[in-house]
């Protein structure tokens, strides 16, 4: 696995630092809020665990799955494949990302969840890919792990064709696996 990367663009130990950094911001935000915390499925998975326990605050913790419609999502239907289980209205609602690329299944989620009527709904996304936004997505995240530039990642949560989910650091994947 491990062969098939180009270059490491965040060590473990960069990523650990950044969240605890986020931990300590999101920590004082969250004080008396009891949010719940919404994890996108499945990139998020990796971050998703470790960002929690530096929110050191009483918390509620749910899920969202989405697939995009028909193999494409460049037409921006997407589709939810598991809906959050927790009555989210009133509530303060934080959404942990993997990564912000085109902005597609994000934009979906905030208004997804916002039908619902929370109290207030924050993003945090461990990466952000400013270049890649389709225009007309507005949407700022509030919250920013890593702003990184135009490659495809894979690791700590982000996959290739399912692979790479387990590595422990991001990295850029070489061109010829894409190209094999
Ligand atoms: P969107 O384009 O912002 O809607 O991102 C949709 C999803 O594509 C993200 O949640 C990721 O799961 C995936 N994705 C986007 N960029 C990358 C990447 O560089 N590596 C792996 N997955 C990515
Ligand atoms: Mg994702």
């Amino acid at each position: 696995m491990e062969n098939d990367i180009q270059q490491i663009l965040l060590t473990q130990e960069q990523i650990q630092n950044r969240i605890r950094e986020l931990g300590q911001v999101l920590t004082a935000e969250y004080a008396d809020k009891n949010p719940v915390i919404i994890g996108v499925l499945k990139g998020v998975v990796v971050f998703y665990a470790d960002m929690i326990r530096q929110i050191k605050v009483p918390c509620q913790l749910d899920f969202m799955w989405l697939s995009s419609y028909s193999g494409t999502n460049s037409t921006g239907k997407m589709l939810v494949r598991q809906d959050v289980t927790a009555d989210i209205k009133g509530r303060h609602v934080l959404i942990l990302e993997d990564i912000y690329d085109t902005g597609t299944s994000l934009d979906f989620t905030v208004r997804h969840l916002a039908e619902k009527e929370p109290a207030s709904i924050k993003i945090c996304t461990l990466l952000d890919k400013p270049e890649r936004r389709r225009p007309g997505i507005t949407l700022q995240a509030d919250y920013v792990g890593f702003t990184i530039p135009n490659a495809f990642v894979v690791g700590y949560g982000l996959d290739y064709n399912e692979k790479y989910r387990n590595l422990p650091f991001v990295g850029i994947l070489k061109p010829e696996v894409y190209e094999k």
